[in-house]
């Protein structure tokens, strides 16, 4: 079966026919319970009343979201956990996953105060474990990774052993996924936590932990067990840096939402994204910081990836971008460099190769600042990565910067589209990412042309001179004065 997408074949191969992947076929053995209905291609079948009924008549309950206590987790779920939902942390390892969910468990634990429903289910489960104990809000913990001991290692690290946390968070060691939906239909816990997804074995089903019929298959039970009790299951998986190892990936249309926590292992700076989300939107971000007690949120994400308005050097360029609906300034740092033998190297961290390759054939064609068989370097401070397309001006600037081995004025930012023709298109909220660049005390910002009545509509700031351009040629010599030679 292949390991990257599922398509099983009688014999070894070394490359898998159906998605082209190298060295994924591994060896399983099909039992009949592998054939079952639920871990198809893709989602399960919701098993329904069989009577077609009005859409407008189905909202029977309201669904009401569990906060978690982290202001930034609950921004990137859309209010927090919805009940009966499977979700999925995928990160890294070493990340901070175990620590964020820990601290997600402790919030839940925390934040439900035992009345109504909550305490109910509290008492039933306390009854149901024979514990006897008033347990606040249970969550079970199934940890494959670590001990009880680690366990209670890290929470003592983080402040959680007393308190709430301490007495709502019951910890299960265990990677048998059957046992733990017994113990999860006693115990009706309203989060269950699984530390790792990878670890788990089905039984009925060969083949090792980790290997993607078992975590299919186990992903779907537990997906089985979230629908029928309204417990939210959060599954806890690593992705390897270039998203080969299977698990995680083949998992994402069978979970109702996917977190994506990423960030450098050796800063503290942590990015927690939705991919999916059926509950709410994939829009926002959430900003962390990991500190010597966990995870916490961000004193002034604006500062995060910016260090200082008045910063200056040749190939440092501020560009001014939106995660979600949260404006962010983020400093980009390129390096053009004489090529010592074959071909020039163009070497990108948090953006998209593809995406610097053609900003720098529209720099030589239609910028005149010419880069064929010069090195391009270029980076996003802070270790985060972006996609978005108003990152091409300042991009653009920062290489010309470097090439022409000129700095760009100082609290100078720029934000826009470059085309294929060199124009500067429009991008979306200016006006906002405007404001952010005026609080931060930046003086001038070079933004096309287009979004110029917007701008005037809104008098972002006295102190904040806005430069519109039109074209790559005008933004080059609006930042770096006249165009003399090419390539500096
Ligand atoms: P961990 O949550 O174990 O990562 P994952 O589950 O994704 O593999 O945490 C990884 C790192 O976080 C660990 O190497 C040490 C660091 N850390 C802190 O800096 N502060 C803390 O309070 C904790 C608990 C961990
Ligand atoms: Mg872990």
């Amino acid at each position: 079966m292949c390991q990257s997408c599922a398509v099983s074949f009688p014999r070894w191969e070394g490359q898998c026919r159906a998605c082209g992947a190298w060295n994924s076929l591994v060896e399983t053995v099909a039992s009949p319970s592998h054939r079952r209905p639920a871990s198809g291609d893709g989602a399960q079948a919701l098993v329904g009343t069989g009577e077609p009924r009005a859409l407008g008549g189905l909202g029977a309950r309201p669904v009401v979201r569990i906060p978690v206590g982290l202001g930034e987790l609950d921004r990137v779920l859309g209010g927090g956990l919805v009940p009966g939902s499977l979700l999925l942390l995928a990160g890294e390892p070493g990340v901070g996953k175990s620590t964020l969910v820990l601290q997600l468990a402790a919030g839940v634990a925390a934040c439900v105060t035992p009345d109504a429903a909550a305490g109910e289910t509290a008492e039933a489960a306390a009854a149901a474990t024979g514990s006897g104990a008033a347990v606040s809000l249970p969550v079970l913990y199934a940890s494959g990774e670590e001990s009880s001991a680690q366990l209670h290692l890290r929470a003592d690290r983080l402040g959680l052993v007393h308190g709430p946390a301490g007495r709502g968070i019951h910890v299960l060691e265990s990677t048998d996924v059957d046992a733990i939906i017994e113990v999860a239909h006693k115990a009706s816990p309203t989060l269950l936590v699984v530390d790792s997804i990878q670890l788990l074995t089905a039984a009925g089903l060969e083949g090792p932990a980790g290997s993607v019929g078992q975590v299919r298959e186990s992903a779907a039970r537990l997906g089985g067990l979230a629908r029928s009790t309204g417990t939210t299951v959060l599954l806890v998986g690593h992705v390897t840096k270039d998203g080969s190892l299977a698990g995680p990936r083949t998992l994402e249309h069978l979970v109702d939402g996917v977190l994506v926590l990423e960030g450098d292992r050796s800063g503290p700076l942590r990015v927690l994204r939705g991919l999916k989300n059926r509950h709410g939107s994939t829009d926002e971000v959430g900003l962390l910081e990991m500190s010597g007690g966990g995870l916490r949120e961000l004193q002034d994400p604006a500062h995060a990836f910016l260090r200082d308005a008045q910063r200056q050097a040749p190939g440092l360029a501020v560009a001014a971008i939106l995660e979600g609906s949260r404006p962010l300034l983020v400093e980009v740092e390129a390096l053009v460099a004489p090529t010592g033998f074959g071909p020039p190297r163009r070497t990108v961290a948090g953006i998209d190769t593809n995406r610097l390759l053609l900003l720098v054939a529209v720099l030589g064609r239609r910028g005149g600042v010419d880069l064929s068989g010069r090195d391009v370097y270029v980076s996003l401070a802070g270790g985060v990565s972006v996609e978005e397309p108003a990152l091409d001006l300042p991009l653009v600037l920062a290489m010309a910067s470097s090439a022409r081995d000129r700095a760009l004025p100082s609290s100078t930012l720029s934000c826009g589209e470059v085309s294929l023709l060199g124009e500067v298109r429009p991008i979306r909220g200016l006006e906002r990412r405007l404001r952010e660049a005026a609080r931060l005390g930046f003086r001038r910002a070079i933004v096309p042309w287009d979004g110029q009545a917007e701008v005037k509509r809104a008098r972002i700031a006295r102190s904040l001179e806005v430069v519109p351009v039109r074209s790559l040629r005008e933004a080059l010599e609006a930042a770096l004065g006249a165009i003399g030679g090419t390539s500096g």
